[in-house]
């Protein structure tokens, strides 16, 4: 291929170095070297005359951006599993095609979920700043940063999912009773895990944790709710590394305040990064995290490599492996 045909790829972030060299050797390649997202006119300039965009899931790639695209825009492939940034409905509209980054990072989410869930229920953020800040004074307390106990507890996991399961195997290591609620009943979990089948309400009833493994979706938005997390038990922990929207932050900041729960592990924010003056950092029982449950160094690269081999594979005219938007085969059928 002659330098003048190669194909023009706008990446918003400098992807690991292996994925960068994949894309180099086939394509010109434009990178957004800012560690901050491109504002929204950069990538309304940008669209115009590529034929890929490799973005993450802090750029929101909405109808303006989309309506901005040039003819030559066949694919955008983000770098996450989520694409509640993307508008698919208009990318499938222009015969764009949408693709994420399933199954690779299945495993490295679950291991992080489980972690905060276990720091959350010990303390350890709190144990940790609680040595530093020279507090630890009595050698051992009966009664120093007492927590919650996990062994044999009930876990209750709101979306059996990919990483919902992998989060169902760890828990069933842990001799725990699992409950799950999905709108999908998930029969293969229910086999392997002994995991029970119940409504929403029955779970946040039951579960001495609570762990969201939901997209977020208009049906979604808000799930945990004040008048859902006052059906939890007062010695219940909530555990967040879906997305920040599907709780409500005051909501949430009430519920731990008032001892209506005890404590909440958070991974994402209704608004990213969250504000440090979030009320609810200023609570000793929130453990908090910058959104890294799937950020391990093997897989964050995996998921990069993911995403280039979609746009590989979108601009040789295949089907992506990871395509979300189906309906757009009828729109803009695969060419080569
Ligand atoms: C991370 O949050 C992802 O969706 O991959």
């Amino acid at each position: 291929m002659s330098g003048s045909e190669r194909k023009k790829i706008y990446v918003t972030r400098r992807l690991p170095e292996e994925a960068m060299k994949l894309l180099e050797e086939r394509f010109d390649v434009d990178v957004w070297t800012g560690e901050m997202p491109p504002p929204k006119g950069v990538l309304v300039e940008k669209v115009k005359n590529i034929d890929g965009l490799i973005c993450l899931l802090t750029e929101k790639i909405d109808e303006e951006v989309i309506n901005a695209a040039g003819p030559r825009l066949r694919g955008i492939c983000q770098v996450a599993v989520g694409y509640d940034n993307i508008d698919v409905k208009a990318a499938t509209k222009k015969g764009i095609y949408v693709t994420n980054t399933p199954g690779v990072l299945t495993e490295t989410t679950a291991d992080y979920a489980f972690a905060l869930l276990m720091a959350t229920a010990r303390r350890i953020a709190e144990a940790d700043r609680y040595v530093r800040d020279g507090k630890w004074k009595i050698p051992w307390g009966l009664t120093m940063l007492l927590g919650q106990d996990i062994w044999g507890k009930t876990i209750g996991i709101v979306g059996m999912g990919r990483i919902g399961t992998a989060v169902a195997r760890r828990a069933k290591g842990m001799n725990m009773k699992i409950l799950y609620y999905d709108v999908v009943r998930n029969e293969k979990a229910e086999k392997e895990l002994e995991a029970k089948y119940v409504d929403l309400e029955t779970l946040l009833k039951e579960s001495d944790f609570v762990t969201l493994h939901v997209p977020l979706l208009p049906s979604t938005r808000h799930l945990i709710n004040e008048e859902r997390l006052k059906l939890m038990k007062k010695t219940a922990c909530l555990i967040n590394t879906s997305r920040g929207p599907v709780v409500d932050e005051k909501a949430l900041y009430k519920a731990l305040k008032e001892g209506w729960i005890w404590a909440a592990g958070l991974d994402v924010w209704e608004k990213e990064p969250t504000d440090p003056d979030n009320p609810l950092l200023k609570l000793e029982n929130v453990t908090a995290s910058p959104h890294i449950a799937s950020g391990s160094i093997a897989t964050r690269t995996k998921m990069a490599i993911m995403a280039v081999e979609n746009m590989i594979a979108i601009l040789e005219g295949k089907i992506p492996p990871n395509l979300v938007n189906k309906e757009v085969l009828k729109v803009r059928p695969p060419t080569s």
